[in-house]
């Protein structure tokens, strides 16, 4: 059987008047009409607050040019509303169980059909006859491993197939096996969140177009020579999975393969192959890595991400166990027990392969104490070095040779004591915009170093033991190393982070010839902050941490682009003066001495902060109106505001929010307003059911009445 669009046209037109009916207001109104009129009444609020859940409508669908959208509709079969040239139908999110063989006789020229979240158990062998044009086919979260025989045959019949979503359908291996059968045009495949175990050389054969195929979230242990039918297959995301590794790569073709958060200990590429492998994107993220990945001899990878795995690199060991045997070939056995023997040199650094191409590698909380020598020089384009959490020692930025692409620097959090550079090569990392060498124990840096560095921007030297220079200090020679830095005249630095530092003093021309948004001198405690040393910033500072510092009395007023300030943690018994004017977008004040802050004062804030932090405070509870003002003034957010606490004159503790009942006469007065509204709600709350029980019910209440009088009484 053909259907032909303009079978249909008639009916669809006939259709058209009622596509949105409004049938039910007589159905309504004829009832109603012998009850009570205030009964009446509320039914119309009711009506006007809830229509469609009262009445939902029977056709749900809202046409977009040839696109039919009838999602969210709870509809259990598909509707002939839209035209039956409509190209694109969505049906998600309704309860279709099953696709009927007439389901889609309407629609011949459909190219999309999307029957997403519908709890779709199988679709009826003949339920695509006549749907030739279908392309594009979405059935994300089903339950289409209950009917997944019918629902295979009922696939064959789409010959020009390319897109198909299958996700969370609860798939089991064999059952892929029969829905994928003879799908040979699909280019993109979405089998996540199913339940598949393994793959082998049956898995996706006949599949010679595909593209994409996006596995995670599945429970796959082994891959045992699948894909080999897949010449064009050039992503492929396995995340989520149980791997145990990853040997004999050789998809030449792939350009990006996901396998992050499996238990991944060995990746080894066939190391044979003379083609180039055309992989730009590998992300091991999250698994059980020992070593460097055995990456292929020839590629274009461009983004390596390791971070989460135990990855060190071993040249030192073998040089201390020099004479022991140390093993180069491994071992790995499929399910069925074959064996493969993967030789790799595991204890040469030098060999793990081409990274000549990579432009961001990220090797994140690993355990890495040393690069081997000519690793970063080979990487010609490297942008980004994320080392944050490893265990690196000491860092020698010539003896590495960076490339002058590199843009980012992160080597945070690591046991660096000393950094180290000779004379002209900061010079040649022009492109290092963002510095991080926070949480060491830095005590030695080159002189010049951040000021050598042209484009340098951000700067986080936190938590390090390295001092600023007294300002008498001339500049040293370039490179040579030195205890403390100079902050002066590094005109492309906008954000210096120098938390936890120890600093105690700051000389007199401090930041001289900067122009710095940010500043963060936190956690210096005894670093007694004062304006002048500051003077140099005034014009361009917009965000000043200055939690910790035991500063008292900084005169802020000339500080007119400040909008984040933090000076929580320094004892402050008032709020300084000179913030009020200032345009300040977030205060930070938590765990000072305050008690109030005054009317006045919290007038002129509210206004203009968004963001306010004042906890630890021991706030006084009778002075609490800076409270009401900063909570009934919507654009303020008090972040910790179930924490503030204050105390009444007995110094009983209580929660700022609640209710305190023990100041002076004025609040107790607003006591007793607050009592009166809540008493005038309760009553609301409680009378007009009441109320309305009266009215609609007089019989029942007759009836409760007399059974009431009519009870014999006790004496
Ligand atoms: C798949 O196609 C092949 C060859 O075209 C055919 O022999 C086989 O029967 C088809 N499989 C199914 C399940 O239709
Ligand atoms: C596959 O489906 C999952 C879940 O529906 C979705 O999160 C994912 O983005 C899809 N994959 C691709 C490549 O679109
Ligand atoms: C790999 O997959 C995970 C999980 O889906 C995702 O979070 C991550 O962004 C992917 N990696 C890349 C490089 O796309
Ligand atoms: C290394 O292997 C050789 C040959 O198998 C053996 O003779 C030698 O004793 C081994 N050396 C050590 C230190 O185990
Ligand atoms: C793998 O290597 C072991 C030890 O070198 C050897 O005994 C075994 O035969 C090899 N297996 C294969 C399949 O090559
Ligand atoms: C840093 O590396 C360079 C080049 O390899 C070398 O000449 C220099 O001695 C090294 N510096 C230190 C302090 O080890
Ligand atoms: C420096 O970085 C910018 C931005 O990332 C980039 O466009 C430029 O090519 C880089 N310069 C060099 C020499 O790599
Ligand atoms: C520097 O690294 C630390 C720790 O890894 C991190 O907390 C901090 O936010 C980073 N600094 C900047 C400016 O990104
Ligand atoms: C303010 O500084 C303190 C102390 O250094 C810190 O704990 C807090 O997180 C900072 N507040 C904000 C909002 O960043």
């Amino acid at each position: 059987m053909h259907i032909t669009c303009c079978a249909h046209l008639k009916m669809v037109v006939d259709l058209g008047g009622s596509f949105c009916p409004l049938l039910h207001r007589e159905d309504v109104k004829m009832p109603v009409r012998t009850l009570p009129s205030s009964f009446l009444m509320l039914l119309a609020i009711w009506g006007v607050l809830v229509p469609s859940l009262s009445h939902p409508q029977p056709n749900p669908c809202r046409m977009i040019q040839r696109m039919a959208l009838c999602n969210n509709g709870r509809l259990s079969y598909v509707p002939v509303g839209p035209p039956c040239n409509t190209e694109e139908l969505q049906l998600n999110h309704n309860h279709i169980q099953t696709l009927l063989n007439s389901s889609l006789l309407h629609y011949s020229s459909l190219h999309t059909l999307s029957l997403a979240g519908n709890y779709l158990e199988k679709m009826e062998a003949n339920a695509f006859g006549g749907l030739h044009p279908l392309q594009i086919l979405n059935l994300a979260e089903n339950e289409l491993h209950v009917g997944y025989q019918d629902t295979s045959h009922a696939l064959l019949q789409l010959p020009q197939l390319r897109v198909l979503d299958l996700s969370q359908n609860g798939l089991e291996d064999d059952m892929v096996f029969h829905l994928l059968q003879n799908l040979t045009s699909l280019q993109y495949l979405n089998l996540s969140r199913n339940l598949m175990q393994r793959l082998d050389e049956s898995s996706f054969e006949g599949l010679h177009h595909l593209r994409e195929l996006d596995l995670h979230s599945n429970m796959l242990f082994e891959i045992d020579g699948a894909f080999s039918g897949n010449p064009k297959l050039q992503r492929l995301n396995l995340a989520f999975n149980y791997l145990p590794c990853l040997v004999e790569f050789h998809m030449t073709q792939l350009v990006v393969l996901n396998a992050s958060h499996n238990f991944i200990e060995w990746f080894v590429a066939e190391q044979g192959l003379k083609e180039t492998f055309h992989l730009e994107t590998l992300d091991l993220t999250d698994n059980k890595l020992l070593f460097f990945p055995f990456l292929p001899s020839r590629s274009r990878l461009r983004n390596l991400y390791l971070s989460q795995n135990t990855v060190r690199f071993y040249g030192g060991l073998v040089d201390d166990a020099t004479g022991e045997n140390l093993t180069t070939s491994i071992q790995f056995y499929n399910l069925n027990g074959n064996a493969s023997n993967v030789t790799a040199q595991l204890w040469d650094d030098s060999l793990h392969g081409d990274v000549s191409s990579v432009e961001i590698l990220d090797l994140r909380n690993n355990q890495v104490e040393h690069l081997p020598q000519g690793f970063i020089s080979q990487m010609q384009s490297l942008t980004r070095l994320q080392m944050q959490t490893n265990c690196l020692k000491t860092l020698n930025l010539t003896s590495e040779g960076f490339s002058g692409s590199l843009y980012e620097l992160d080597v945070s959090n690591n046991r660096l004591s000393e950094v180290m550079a000779e004379k002209g090569t900061l010079a040649a990392l022009g492109n290092l915009t963002y510095l991080n060498m926070s949480l060491n124990s830095l005590r030695r840096l080159p002189s010049g170093l951040f000021s050598s560095v042209e484009s340098l921007r951000s700067v986080d030297l936190s938590y390090n033991s390295m001092g600023i220079c007294p300002s008498e200090t001339r500049g040293k020679d370039e490179g040579s190393p030195s205890d403390c830095v100079v902050w002066r005249n590094m005109a492309s630095l906008r954000q210096l982070y120098l938390r936890g530092c120890g600093i105690q003093g700051m000389p007199p021309s401090l930041f001289a010839g900067m122009r710095l948004t940010h500043l963060d001198l936190s956690d210096n405690p005894g670093l007694r902050v004062e304006t002048g040393a500051l003077r140099a910033l005034t014009g361009t500072l917009q965000h000043m941490g200055l939690g910790k510092t035991d500063m008292k009395s900084v005169d802020f007023s000339p500080f007119h682009s400040l909008r984040y300030l933090n000076i929580s943690r320094n004892s402050l018994t008032q709020l300084p003066m000179s913030l009020l004017n200032l345009d300040l977008r977030m205060l930070d004040a938590s765990e000072n001495n305050l008690s109030t802050i005054s009317p006045g004062d919290a007038a002129l804030l509210a206004p203009k902060l968004r963001t306010v932090f004042l906890a630890g405070n021991p706030f006084n509870c009778c002075q609490m109106e800076w409270y009401r003002m900063f909570e009934t003034t919507f654009t303020v957010n008090m972040v910790d505001k179930t924490e503030i606490l204050c105390q009444d004159e007995a110094k009983i503790t209580y929660r700022a929010g609640v209710l305190t009942i023990l100041c002076g006469d004025s609040s107790r007065e607003s006591v007793f307003w607050y009592l009166l509204l809540v008493l005038s709600g309760f009553l609301l709350f409680v009378g007009i059911p009441t109320v309305c029980l009266l009215t609609f019910r007089p019989l029942l209440l007759q009836k409760t009445v007399k059974k009431k009088s009519l009870k014999p009484t006790s004496y």
